[in-house]
């Protein structure tokens, strides 16, 4: 049997090659796993952003080394630089979109998460500059997307994971874009990226809405199910005031609750007059909400929510977008 020769440290006395492990859950930290070996200054980093005062370090996995100080790189003032420019964006979002070397779903897995975190800064804080970083990210996934089918096919197949607005987000990114790449990627007359960010930041409105309704666990009351609605007028007129986006993202905040058969919300729009982007994010977002975890109810695995959504919610959507959508589960994105 392993033995573990666990100790307390302050985070201040941590050197590289010392093996961590973090009470924290998942979502709470930057890092792959929970227990790691430190391997680098910007490891030490990371942990000291956390905020946290000590740690747990396993001695018996701690490198020999650790300590003596002899690997350790300087944290030289160009790296600072760089951190400040990106601001909510993690580091480890960018390096591992441009590793050419890593395995696709190693990249899946990492953006996946590196992204859940850049939502998750975002939403604490959704201020015009960071509104304005959040779209550069959101860009950098986009290419991602666009040049990249076998990462995506990963990312679409990411299913792993409880429900917040954070993944939440990311997933409707994810397959909005995917469904907008096999849509307009041809023509060229659609800007994706802008599309992107509209998809990414659909729900950012929440931001608004009161955290127990957010997170109540059971049906909502009358009551507060008219809280809730307020979110897409809320979220655009956020975007309008911070004035970051164009308007082919604002309109996909404004509309993504809307319904080909007038019955969604705000407007009850019909038809053509919700805007495509809107009638695709409508799709993603009903599609991420049946096949993950709820309080309330247990997740659908994807063939039996596209099939729930061709059979009782068609009314919903636009048919054909819908055919599209169910492609991309099917068929290898192109
Ligand atoms: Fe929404
Ligand atoms: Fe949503």
């Amino acid at each position: 049997m392993e033995h573990h020769k666990l100790k307390t440290i302050k985070v201040k006395d941590l050197k590289i090659g010392m093996y961590v492990i973090t009470n924290l859950s998942w979502y709470e930290h930057p890092f792959l796993k929970n227990q790691f070996l430190i391997k680098s200054r910007t490891d030490i980093e990371k942990i000291k952003a956390l905020g946290i005062k000590e740690i747990q370090i396993d001695q018996a996995r701690s490198e020999k080394a650790a300590g003596t100080g002899l690997t350790e790189d300087p944290p030289g003032p160009e790296r600072e630089e760089k951190r400040d420019a990106r601001g909510i964006i993690p580091e480890a979002l960018i390096s591992a979109i441009h590793d050419d070397r890593m395995h696709p779903r190693e990249k899946a897995l990492i953006v996946q998460k590196q992204s859940f975190i850049m939502m998750k800064n975002l939403f604490a804080n959704p201020s015009a500059e960071n509104i304005r970083k959040a779209k550069t990210g959101i860009s950098e996934i986009v290419n991602l997307i666009l040049e990249d089918d076998a990462t995506l096919l990963y990312l679409l197949n990411i299913t792993e994971h409880d429900y917040y607005t954070y993944t939440h987000s990311v997933d409707v990114g994810i397959l909005g874009v995917a469904l907008a790449k096999s849509l307009f990627k041809e023509s060229g007359n659609h800007d994706i990226h802008a599309l992107g960010a509209g998809f990414f930041l659909h729900d950012l409105g929440k931001v608004y809405i009161d955290k127990n309704i957010i997170n109540k666990p059971g049906k909502l009351t009358d009551e507060e199910m008219n809280e809730m609605r307020r979110h897409p007028t809320a979220g655009f007129k956020l975007l309008f005031d911070t004035n970051q986006l164009t308007d082919e993202s604002k309109i996909i905040v404004l509309q993504h609750h809307e319904r080909i058969d007038g019955t969604g919300y705000p407007k009850k729009l019909r038809g053509s007059e919700i805007h495509i982007y809107g009638r695709i994010c409508a799709i993603a977002d009903v599609f991420d909400a049946l096949t993950t975890d709820r309080p309330y109810r247990q997740k659908m695995n994807p063939f039996d929510a596209l099939k729930l959504m061709r059979d009782e919610m068609i009314h919903h959507f636009q048919k054909d977008l819908f055919e599209r959508f169910v492609l991309l589960f099917i068929a290898p994105v192109r």
